[in-house]
């Protein structure tokens, strides 16, 4: 039996590509292989998803195309040791590990074997990810549309060289936890002015969800769009000018680039 994706490590983000894989279509459960470490997990994920579950990784090696690891970044080296020898030459390796380079994940497997590091972000788990795919140099053009597919199926994918992916964490990576944040502020607004708070965080959420729609979906840019929706002294651009008082755009720049230093820092080499 041969299975289109194998996963080593079916936590929040390798089960929420399982689901995604899974209710998309794209694949079926009799595709999919997947381990953890502890028997509950594993039962829970077979009943769930009636997909083939193992406590043991080099099974899942031995038999699937796509080979996506998404252990902690401290156990991918131990992983990757466990199954180096057995990985198909036609397999794929995708590794989701924060700050794991694809050079010391090359060293651990000691083969040449068709490797990505990708850097995904919470909104997979609503099948509005935004992953980023950096493919080693050897990795055959055909098997990184496949992962890349595999990424879409839970949102939005692109293809990027290894050198931005501390920026990818800085910015998409890290991006959720700052956008809850600016999220929890307006609501905090509106509940100032008045607004029960439940009310709030849906206006607050579902306003900063269609404002990003729109950017995506016209492909105008943001400072358009931002004009379109400024009625010359109107109440908006009220709101911009307190922005631009309290310094947003400085911050959330300045935000971007700690993280992405931290990032570099993080590096498991
Ligand atoms: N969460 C995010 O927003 C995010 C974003 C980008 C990248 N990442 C990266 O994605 C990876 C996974 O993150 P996560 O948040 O999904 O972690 P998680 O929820 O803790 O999942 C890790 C999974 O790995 C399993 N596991 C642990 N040791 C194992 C082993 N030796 N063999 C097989 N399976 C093992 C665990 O199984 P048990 O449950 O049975 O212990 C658990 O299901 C991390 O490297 C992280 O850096 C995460």
């Amino acid at each position: 039996m041969r299975y289109k994706l194998g996963i080593i490590g079916a936590g929040k983000i390798g089960e929420a590509i399982l689901a995604g894989s899974l209710a998309k279509g794209l694949l079926a459960p009799s595709d999919v292989i997947l381990s953890v470490r502890t028997e509950q997990h594993r039962q829970n994920l077979e009943e769930k998803y009636h997909a083939a579950t193992v406590l043991h990784n080099r099974e899942v090696a031995k038999q699937s195309e796509i080979i996506l690891i998404s252990v902690k970044p401290r156990t991918i080296f131990e992983v990757l040791q466990e199954i180096a020898d057995i990985i198909p030459d036609e397999s794929v390796v995708v590794s989701t590990a924060a700050g794991v380079t694809l050079e010391s994940m090359q060293t651990r497997l000691a083969r040449k074997i068709a490797l990505i590091r990708a850097m995904p972000n919470l909104g997979v788990s609503v099948c509005e990810g935004m992953t980023a795919l950096a493919p080693a140099r050897f990795t055959e053009e055909d098997k990184v549309e496949k992962v890349k597919q595999l990424f879409e199926s839970v949102g939005r994918a692109i293809v990027l060289d290894e050198q931005y992916m501390d920026a990818v964490t800085g910015l998409s990576g890290s991006g959720p936890a700052y956008v809850y944040l600016i999220i929890e502020a307006l609501a905090d607004g509106g509940v100032k002015m008045g607004l029960p708070r439940e009310v709030s965080i849906e206006l607050a959420a579902q306003t900063v969800l269609g404002a990003a729609k729109t950017v995506l979906v016209t492909g105008e840019h943001p400072a358009k769009l931002k004009d379109q929706v400024t009625t010359p002294a109107g109440s908006t651009i009220d709101g911009l000018m307190e922005l631009e008082d309290g310094g947003l755009r400085v911050t959330l720049i300045k935000a971007v680039v700690k993280a992405t230093e931290r990032a570099h820092q993080l590096l498991h080499k």
